[in-house]
């Protein structure tokens, strides 16, 4: 039994496991900073996914077609699905999810900004599959060689579903191209407004990501926030050349000496504000949470009841 050796062997095996490039498990012994970091990212990636259902959420009932009501209602279903598996993950390593639901709807863990951002137009819900979903695919993918096993093999099924969701998002947007010329402005007022939170969406710049070097030595962030944010850049430039649209960075410019696209400065103000609980949505968003957990306190308590009952 590994929990009867000194801390120093436990610490000595934690570490070679990581060395090994090897998945740490529920079982195994991990320091409290490892512990700690991992549900705080992952309740943080949870909650992102259930709060994410909300902007999109907002036009389930006036999508303009059934099949784009059926494609929306697929993808709003599968971030509940995400956020399950997430808070499940962080389960493994001793956390309550009633107490993380808490966390969340008294502020006290946060989630991605992004989703703090109104939903203004039809356009949004494509923009936010391509470059928003684009982002978090930018941001998952290095996340499935976590060294936490229960949340690497999450990634593994999340980023298989997002792929979808970008790939919806980018066709719908498609189709508005092909359509009327207020169908294509509708799209690119969406991506102006959408740009630039979603490079936001990589975090801080390294020089002010404090945690990013412990992270990093864990194995529990593969890459830094400006390399995940220059990739997804680099990868979007010629997406948005296929669909026909521009991005509001008169900077955005192809550096051939670095190999990569330049792009103007994120305003991290903005970002910071948002954080902060001052973006537009911010207290729509947790009221709303607040609310579905107190209209569904009937369903815990009647499941709850019905186990007890089952289990005497
Ligand atoms: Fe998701
Ligand atoms: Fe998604």
């Amino acid at each position: 039994m590994t929990a009867t050796l000194p801390e120093e062997d436990l610490e000595r095996h934690f570490e070679a496991t990581i060395e090994r490039d090897q998945r740490i498990e529920p079982r195994d012994w991990v320091p409290e900073g490892y512990r700690k970091t991992m549900i705080r990212q992952i309740a943080q990636h949870a909650h992102s996914e259930i709060i994410g259902m909300q902007p999109e959420g907002n036009w389930i009932t006036r999508a303009p077609s059934l099949r784009r009501k059926a494609i929306l209602l697929a993808k709003v279903q599968d971030e509940a699905g995400h956020g399950l598996y997430l808070y499940s993950a962080a389960a493994t390593l001793g956390a309550d999810r009633a107490d993380l639901t808490d966390k969340l709807i008294n502020g006290k863990q946060k989630y991605s900004s992004i989703f703090n951002y109104p939903t203004l137009t039809f356009a949004d819900v494509g923009v936010i599959g391509w470059l928003v979903d684009g982002a978090a695919i930018c941001n998952q993918v290095p996340l499935c060689r976590s060294s936490y096993g229960p949340y690497a093999r999450a990634m593994i099924r999340i980023c298989k579903e997002e792929s979808f969701h970008q790939r919806q998002g980018f066709e719908l947007l498609m189709t508005m191209m092909r359509g009327t010329e207020k169908q294509r402005e509708m799209v690119q007022e969406a991506v102006n407004r959408w740009w630039w939170p979603s490079l936001m969406m990589f975090g801080p710049p390294d020089a002010d990501s404090p945690n990013t070097a412990q992270s990093m030595a864990w194995k529990v962030k593969r890459h830094t926030n400006d390399e995940l944010r220059q990739r997804f850049v680099d990868m979007s430039i010629p997406q948005a050349e296929a669909l026909g649209v521009t991005f509001p960075d008169p900077d955005l410019k192809w550096n051939a000496e670095r190999g990569h696209y330049d792009f103007g400065a994120v305003d991290w103000d903005e970002f910071k504000n948002v954080l902060k609980g001052n973006g537009p949505c911010n207290a729509q968003r947790v009221a709303h949470r607040r609310r579905a957990q107190e209209d569904g306190a009937w369903v815990r308590e009647a499941a709850s009841a019905h186990a007890a009952k089952k289990g005497s």
